[in-house]
């Protein structure tokens, strides 16, 4: 990605900023919105809370509330035609990284001839769609800083990646009011998904001067963080530093790329249906093991940017650290060590396809080389105890 010039989108950010950005989107003349988001956040009232002020404006919406965890080609396409049909002229999305990814495409292929099955893989967007303004209520998949989509083939059990410089959106409200009913465990696995963009943007070999300053500080604010914030979901300040990190560790790995873990926890999640969070969260520190021998340096970096060890230890002993705080930090938002749901037959088709994704054309810059067998004992590792 190293030579594609990537925008970043307007933000607004702090407590309340989603009204700033709903004052944002009746400034820039939209006349009807289409919101995409979950049932469940329906039911919560956080559209209700997020949209009240355009209607104020005088502004329509429609609801397009048919998004699930992990979303696919169908639910896709349905928003697509709600947006169609009710000649929407922006999309909004109010939601995890789910809502945010499919309302991505949504936007884009509403405002244009483009087919979502046609504009899978690298750099095939035509055209930019309609405008997309973005509220996360996760503070996880950096989605609303990514050039980045990804869409679910429900029938090959496999995640499609749609990747653009047209699917940034133009306009994002960082609003952490909006994440105080967040439950813990997903709150712990989001927010372990961000943590994994931001060590593997920093170990990145494509990692600028830029992007390993905001990969940097995304690690050390969630080391300092997320248990707070899993603790007592109603942690304001935890809450907000939360969604800043996700952010920054979003508009670095949307250029240093992701690594290992992102390769195998996308098929673990194909696969099995485990939360892409968690499913990063199992690998990772397996994977930072098998970097230590060959890039203390970069991980004694993270150590060191986040405190982790003291000014006497070497890069070996700080790259040791580093993995043993991600544990620890694990254990205490309650990460399991093993993936129930997996089974050994699995294993080697997880491997398989994990290596294909990392190396393929458009591969991750990883810090060192894994072979096939590596990667099949790492997943072997989180097999349910006895398996
Ligand atoms: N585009 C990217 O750059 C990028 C990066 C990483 C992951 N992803 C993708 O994002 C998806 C995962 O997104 P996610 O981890 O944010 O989870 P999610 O969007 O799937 O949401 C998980 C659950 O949390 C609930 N939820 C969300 N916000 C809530 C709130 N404030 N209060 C209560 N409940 C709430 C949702 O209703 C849902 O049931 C996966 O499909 C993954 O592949 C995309
Ligand atoms: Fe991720």
């Amino acid at each position: 990605m190293k030579f594609i010039s990537v925008p970043a989108p307007l933000v607004y950010a702090g407590a309340g900023s989603s009204s700033a950005l709903m004052q944002a989107i009746g400034n820039f003349g939209h006349q009807r919105v289409l919101v995409v988001t979950d049932k469940m956040l329906v039911e919560l009232g956080l559209v209700k809370q997020v949209t009240a002020s355009l209607a104020e404006q005088g502004i329509d919406t429609v609801i397009y509330d048919g998004v699930l965890p992990d979303p696919d080609f169908g639910q896709v396409n349905a928003g697509i035609a709600s947006c169609k049909q009710n000649r929407c002229d922006a999309v909004l999305a109010i939601g995890g990284g789910s809502a945010l990814d499919a309302a991505k495409v949504i936007a884009i292929c509403s405002g244009s001839d483009q087919e979502p099955a046609n504009i899978v893989g690298y750099f095939n967007v035509k055209s930019r769609g309609l405008p997309i303004y973005c509220v996360p209520t996760t503070a996880g998949t950096g989605s609303e800083a990514t050039m980045v989509s990804v869409v679910t083939d429900a029938q090959a059990e496999t995640k499609c990646f749609i990747v653009d410089p047209k699917l940034v959106p133009d306009a994002v409200a960082l609003d952490a009011d909006l994440m105080l009913k967040l439950p813990a465990p997903i709150t712990a696995a989001t927010g372990m998904d961000a943590l994994t963009h931001a060590i593997e943007s920093a170990l990145s070999r494509e990692a600028s001067e830029d992007t390993l300053r905001k990969s940097l500080a995304a690690a050390r604010i969630i080391f300092q963080n997320l248990e707070s914030a899993v603790a007592d979901g109603g942690n304001r300040s935890a809450r907000e530093a939360m969604a800043l990190a996700s952010y920054y560790a979003g508009s670095a790995f949307t250029i240093a790329n992701v690594g290992y873990v992102h390769g195998m926890a996308h098929q673990l999640g194909a696969l099995c249906h485990l939360p892409h969070g968690l499913a990063n969260a199992l690998f990772l520190p397996h994977v930072l093991d098998f970097y230590r021998d060959t890039c203390a340096p970069q991980m004694a970096r993270i150590s060191k940017s986040a405190g982790i060890g003291s000014a006497n230890d070497s890069d070996d002993i700080l790259a040791e650290k580093l993995v043993e705080r991600v544990k620890e930090l694990s254990q205490a938002i309650g990460i399991p060590t093993h993936a129930d749901v997996l089974k050994p037959d699995q294993v080697a088709t997880i491997a398989a396809r994990a290596m294909k994704e990392s190396h393929g054309l458009y591969g991750y810059p990883v810090p060192k080389y894994m072979r096939g067998e590596e990667c099949e004992a790492i997943v072997r590792k989180i097999l349910p105890v006895g398996e």
